[in-house]
């Protein structure tokens, strides 16, 4: 009988195409994973039995390799993760925050860190994030703005600050760290998007070795092993470890996958072999191609131009932040073409912008495939202007927390008719990702016209279907 496994057919099919790809996992289809491991992978997919240790209570090779894991990654104390680090910053706000606490939060903060304040109770206090809106992206935020909002509430326990953000830009991690501890508060860093800053001295410092209490990063981004596999750092006394260690438990599976626990261990051996040396040679790569992009007229690969601006000081050389707004077409326009003309997947566009994540599995063929696709490109330059809306209405009034929004009984209303209605869900444009409403907060006149304005220029709304949103009864 013939195959009918559609998922797996498709993915396969994926890969027979020979797409490029410029996007996660960081191993860039098994690329410079061991073949020794690839074929043994099925024999290891394992259970707890005498030898294999248990995740839940490490106390064989499991710690042991949490133990390695910290040395390399500069950190006190090592978690491995087989839920990503969704679950790792749901056990670091679980284990910080308790009902009615209040946590410093930016604006726009991964969907997990909203997830984590429906699951902790926790009342979000907003940090607004700076936005270069001539790129179009929601870049850092303003340490006197964070200063301010520290001094003016005591109940805050903790701040939640984003380094870097999704395309590799960062905020001063020192500053934010001393800024912190000076009022005695607890920092969670999501660092999904710098596992790799770990391992080369020429990428920005990372939030451990700053001295951030707790750290979360996605090994499966940025370093080579698979989907899913995240580590959670502790490197401070602040934490309390068997809270935290309760939570870890508590947010991922009772049979996790010793595949993915095998992957995190293998890709921090591989990056303390050989895996800094590649690094380094992906950050040079980076550069070069960094450069020759620029040089592409209507092109240009954000980096230098913003640090100083919008809170940023440094960012990540590896992740290539490719404006086209010069070209006349949209990033998702661009990313289209660039898939079925040239075989290349993106990881992500937005409006101006194509991203692609470069890692140690890249060599030179791939950065070069990259430069001249991009390249290619110039003939479907168009003689128009792509224009984002370049002013942000304020945060509505939170009616009712989060925790409790998402708990109430729901009707659906055409948004024209949801005027100071409260909200049960979010609404998010991309870009640049920061949300417009959250669960809880009231639904206003000139907030129902900003939506319809970007509604109607075809910007991606997440949290309205067909103006259509969910408020409370
Ligand atoms: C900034 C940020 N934080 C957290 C996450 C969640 O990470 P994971 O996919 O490892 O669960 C993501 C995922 O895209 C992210 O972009």
């Amino acid at each position: 009988m013939k195959l009918s496994a559609p998922l797996y057919e498709a993915l396969l099919k994926y890969v027979e195409d020979g797409t490029l790809p410029y996007h996660m996992p960081g191993h860039k289809e098994g690329r410079i994973i061991s073949r020794k491991y690839i074929e043994n992978l099925a024999k290891i997919d394992l259970t707890e039995v005498p030898g294999t240790d248990n995740l839940h209570d490490p106390q064989g090779p499991i710690l042991e390799a949490e133990k390695l894991a910290a040395k390399a990654f500069g950190a006190k104390m090592s978690f491995f993760l087989v839920n990503g680090t969704t679950c790792g910053i749901y056990a670091a706000m679980s284990a910080v925050l308790n009902e009615g606490d209040a946590v410093i939060i930016q604006r726009n903060s991964h969907k997990s860190v909203y997830n984590g304040l429906i699951l902790t109770g926790a009342t979000p206090i907003y940090l607004t994030p700076l936005i270069d809106y001539e790129d179009g992206i929601a870049m850092g935020v303003s340490i006197d703005e964070l200063e301010g909002l520290l001094k003016g509430n005591k109940d805050i326990k903790a701040v939640l600050i984003t380094y870097p953000n999704y395309y590799g830009f960062c905020i001063d991690i020192k500053r934010i760290v001393d800024l912190v501890h000076k009022y005695n508060k607890i920092l969670i860093v999501d660092e999904a998007h710098g596992a790799h800053f770990a391992f080369s001295d020429k990428l920005p410092l990372p939030a451990s070795k700053a001295g951030a209490d707790i750290v979360v990063e996605s090994i499966h981004k940025t370093l080579p092993a698979f989907t899913q596999s995240s580590i959670l750092h502790v490197n401070t006394d602040r934490v309390d470890v068997d809270r935290l260690k309760f939570y870890l438990s508590l947010y991922q599976s009772t049979s996790p996958s010793y595949i993915l626990m095998t992957s995190i261990d293998l890709a921090r051996d591989f990056m303390e072999r050989e895996g800094k040396d590649r690094l380094e040679e992906c950050v040079n790569l980076s550069i070069d191609a960094r450069n020759k992009l620029n040089a592409i007229e209507g092109v240009k690969c954000i980096g230098d131009d913003i640090v100083g601006k919008y809170g940023i000081n440094d960012y990540d050389t590896t992740k290539l932040t490719i404006s086209i707004k010069g070209l006349g077409i949209s990033g998702s326009e661009a990313e289209r073409i660039l898939r079925e003309n040239f075989n290349i997947q993106m990881e992500m566009s937005d409006l101006y912008n194509i991203l692609a994540i470069m890692t140690v599995a890249d060599g030179e063929k791939e950065f070069d495939e990259l430069v001249k696709s991009v390249e290619g490109l110039l003939k479907y330059k168009k003689n128009q202007e792509i224009r984002l809306i370049d002013y942000y209405p304020d945060v509505p009034e939170m009616k009712m927390k989060p925790s409790e929004a998402v708990k109430k009984p729901y009707t659906l209303l055409k948004i024209d008719d949801a005027v100071d209605s409260v909200s049960l869900d979010y609404v998010i444009p991309y870009p640049p990702g920061v949300p417009l409403i959250c669960p809880g907060e009231i639904i206003k006149k000139d907030m129902v016209q900003y939506i319809k304005l970007l509604y109607n220029i075809g910007i991606k709304i997440v949290g309205i279907d067909n103006l259509n949103i969910r408020v409370f009864k």
